[in-house]
């Protein structure tokens, strides 16, 4: 029954409702900005191709969280916290062999970042010496958990990180155990930076609004986690491979895209809500690519996916179609000899500099989420008892 109530304010009209909140700005940030239509992202206003020229991912997530690049000092510091703070319990790593070995490694990060929460209870957001624990333990902690699920279903154990290499080189070596050529690391390290941040995707929207409850860090990046899995967002460059592998050869590629634009099924690695031109990460990661085919071999799927990238652009291009970051960033992982259930992990290990640039930016500006919804359900039903259904 609705209540009168002389002092409630006046019914306002609600804007009108605009499915996957489509340009409906849902907070402000100094984080990341993108410009769709020029192919342009930014990170604290330095541009991607300039952060993969000249900085490294620990840098560039130390930029994103705390908002400016660090001094030598700063930045040696920040690197060796992140360090020391590497190893993993060996609870957790029990906990993680009884994980049934054909489980998804995303499953297996999500569970593992939400008991990071356990073992570190204590929660102070508005103690700055525990913000910058909590920064520096997820981002040492959540690389050597995918590289230790990895080992663990393969019936081994995990091995400890390497003090003396840097992050990229370190999980590289943590889950090949063997130390990594210094270009493999590098463009590694490079896709890492370009997979830090992005603005309000889906899965940092729902770090942020698992932040808005005021919960721990730990959660904020385990619900992350979660929605980066599905295969509309990060889980798409698993997706890609598989794609390439089913189109065969370059010669069935336009019949292969025909049928499937006329079948309305979605292009793996293709189109982005932001972007109406080719994703400049994607631009960046097919010139990594390159380089990694001169060094260490040609791979053929990359012709074929080049090919796909040009009758796609006849195709698709005119509705503002084309590569997205997930395109190329499989082949690269390929080439480096990461299994393909392992790129969305990666893609986390990376995101999780950005997701907590978004908690602790929250942090700073607090209101819990709680958007409204336009009621389209049955009203004034008259109850059936049990027995009359
Ligand atoms: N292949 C073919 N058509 C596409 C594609 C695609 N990959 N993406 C969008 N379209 C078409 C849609 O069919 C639709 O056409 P219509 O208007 O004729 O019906 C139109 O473009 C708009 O598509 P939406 O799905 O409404 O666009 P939205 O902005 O909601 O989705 C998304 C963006 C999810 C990325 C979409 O492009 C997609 O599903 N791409 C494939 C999956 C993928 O690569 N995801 C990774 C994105 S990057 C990331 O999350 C890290």
């Amino acid at each position: 029954m609705a209540v009168d109530s002389p002092t409630a304010p006046a019914p306002v009209e609600p804007p009108p409702f605009r499915p996957g909140l489509e340009g409906v700005p849902a907070t402000q940030s100094a984080i990341c900005d993108i410009d769709g239509l020029q192919g342009l992202l930014t990170y604290r206003g330095y541009t991607v191709d300039d952060l993969v020229a000249h900085s490294s991912f620990l840098e560039t997530a130390y930029l994103l969280i705390w908002g400016e690049l660090p001094t030598a000092a700063e930045l040696q510091a920040f690197e060796q916290e992140v360090q020391m703070h590497r190893r993993v319990s060996f609870r957790i790593r029990d906990m993680m062999k009884c994980f049934p070995s054909a489980g998804h490694p995303m499953d297996a990060l999500q569970a593992s970042a939400a008991t990071l929460g356990l073992f570190y209870s204590h929660r102070a957001l508005d103690n700055p010496e525990y913000i910058v624990g909590a920064v520096v333990r997820l981002l040492a902690k959540i690389s050597t958990m995918v590289a230790a699920f990895q080992l663990i279903r393969k019936g081994q154990d995990p091995i400890q990180p390497r003090d003396d290499l840097p992050y990229a080189a370190n999980f590289l070596y943590m889950l090949t155990e063997r130390e990594p050529h210094p270009l493999a690391a590098r463009i590694f390290d490079a896709c890492l930076i370009l997979h830090a941040e992005h603005s309000l995707n889906a899965s940092t929207f729902s770090a942020r609004v698992t932040a808005s409850t005021l919960t721990d860090p730990y959660a904020v990046v385990a619900s992350a986690v979660g929605t980066l899995a599905g295969p509309l967002h990060g889980g798409a460059n698993e997706d890609v491979l598989a794609m390439l592998a089913e189109i065969g050869s370059a010669d069935r590629v336009e019949p292969w895209l025909d049928q499937a634009i006329a079948q309305k099924q979605k292009i793996m690695g293709f189109g982005h809500r932001e972007y109406k031109v080719k994703d400049p990460r994607a631009v960046i990661l097919q010139k990594l690519a390159e380089q990694l085919f001169d060094q260490f071999g040609h791979d053929p799927l990359y012709d074929l996916a080049r090919k796909l990238e040009d009758v796609a652009a006849e195709r698709l291009g005119p509705k503002g179609i084309y590569p997205n970051v997930d395109f190329y960033s499989g082949l690269v992982y390929r080439k480096l000899g990461i299994p393909e259930d392992l790129f969305t992990p990666i893609f986390a290990i990376a995101r999780t500099a950005g997701w907590l640039a978004h908690w602790k930016e929250q942090l700073g500006a607090n209101r819990i989420y709680r958007p409204s919804q336009i009621y389209t359900g049955a009203a004034n039903r008259d109850w059936i008892p049990l027995q009359a259904r």
